[in-house]
């Protein structure tokens, strides 16, 4: 499949033209990376430095885990003026925006710090984009559902039911508004190894069961876990081909959070007696149900994919051991 194959999404989508790539020019790109001190924008990255790509990657307050070989720059992305400042200066022909402020309770409990960085700072990086000429891609998330149902497709209207999940469809509708020809991409959970000490919970997870201890994990939740290096590969995939609309992407099994803890430890060599059984609804928790998601039909057609949980863990492991030995 070329890797430039252009793919339209849902509604009014279209593929931007004005900067289009060739084969030989994907080396000289300059890719700009909001949140690479992140879990998922740090992996992001190193792939893209990996590439050949010249990457500058913006921080909030941790400029030590952005990855090295990554020119890194200070930005609080709720400042319109220093997002466009940044973005002005670096050029870059795709933003890739990760930055987020991402935890559930945080958002419950700041509201109005969710809306100015999830929001708010979401349009500036769409604004900051669109007057450089950048494509621009921006990271949504499955809890922009309300997981009554499950299995959501690409074009179903989002029904948030947390703040957190609200504050990222508030900032989809703000990045379409400056940027219609943006590439929005809605991850369901994602798991792997990270680049630095933002871990994934999914890394944390394995790491107390390694020490002998018990984990609960919920037998009444269910999403579609996604390897982050197939988000990477995907990422990749919708850079180059100027992918315009939004999509879902996911792993291809709905499955519990306690479902996922046993394939861990069949994957990392770990006890099953450890995971304890719970369930969610007799929590007051603020995680949707069932936020599954059906993967994009329409990013099938580039060349990416979503590995199976079972898979994507048996390489997660095999990785870290990889990385052990060297
Ligand atoms: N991880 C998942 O399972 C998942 C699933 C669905 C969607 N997503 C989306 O994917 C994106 C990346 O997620 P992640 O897991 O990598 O998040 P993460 O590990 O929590 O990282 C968040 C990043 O945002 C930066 N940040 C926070 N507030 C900022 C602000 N006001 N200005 C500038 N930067 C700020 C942080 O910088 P410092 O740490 O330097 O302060 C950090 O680099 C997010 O948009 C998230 O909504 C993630």
């Amino acid at each position: 499949m070329p890797l430039r194959q252009v793919v339209t999404g849902q509604g009014d989508a279209h593929c931007s033209s004005s900067r289009a790539l060739t084969d030989s020019a994907e080396k000289f790109m300059k890719i700009l990376v909001t949140g690479s001190s992140g879990f998922i924008g740090a992996r992001l990255c190193q792939a893209w430095s990996n590439r050949g790509a010249e990457v500058v990657g913006t921080y909030g307050s941790s400029p030590s885990l952005v990855p090295s070989g990554v020119a890194r720059v200070a930005l609080d992305v709720k400042d319109p003026v220093a997002v466009t400042t940044a973005v002005g200066q670096c050029r870059p022909d795709v933003v890739i925006h990760c930055a987020a402020f991402a935890s559930l309770q945080g958002c419950e409990d700041d509201h109005q710090e969710a809306e100015a960085c999830n929001r708010d700072g979401s349009r500036h990086v769409a604004s900051a984009a669109k007057q450089v000429g950048a494509a621009m891609i921006y990271l949504s998330t499955d809890l922009v559902f309300d997981g009554s149902r499950g299995w959501y497709v690409d074009a179903e209207t989002p029904q948030p039911a947390c703040r957190y999940g609200a504050t990222k469809y508030e900032g989809e509708k703000a990045v379409l508004a400056e940027c219609p020809e943006a590439c929005i991409l809605r991850l369901s959970w994602v798991y792997g190894t990270s680049a630095n000490e933002h871990r994934c919970s999914a890394e944390c997870m394995i790491d107390t069961l390694g020490r002998g201890r018990r984990v609960t994990l919920f037998t009444d939740e269910f999403r579609t876990p996604v390897l982050v290096d197939d988000v990477v590969g995907i990422v990749e995939a919708v850079a180059l081909a100027r992918v315009a609309g939004t999509f879902h992407v996911s792993g291809p099994r709905r499955i519990s959070r306690y479902e996922f803890g046993l394939l861990c430890t069949k994957a990392f060599a770990l006890s099953e007696e450890s995971i304890v059984p719970a369930s969610g609804s007799t929590t007051a928790s603020l995680r949707p149900k069932d936020c599954s998601l059906v993967f994009s039909s329409r990013l099938r057609q580039l060349p990416c994919e979503c590995r199976d949980p079972a898979e994507g863990l048996s390489y997660m492991a095999s990785s870290r051991r990889r990385a052990k030995q060297d």
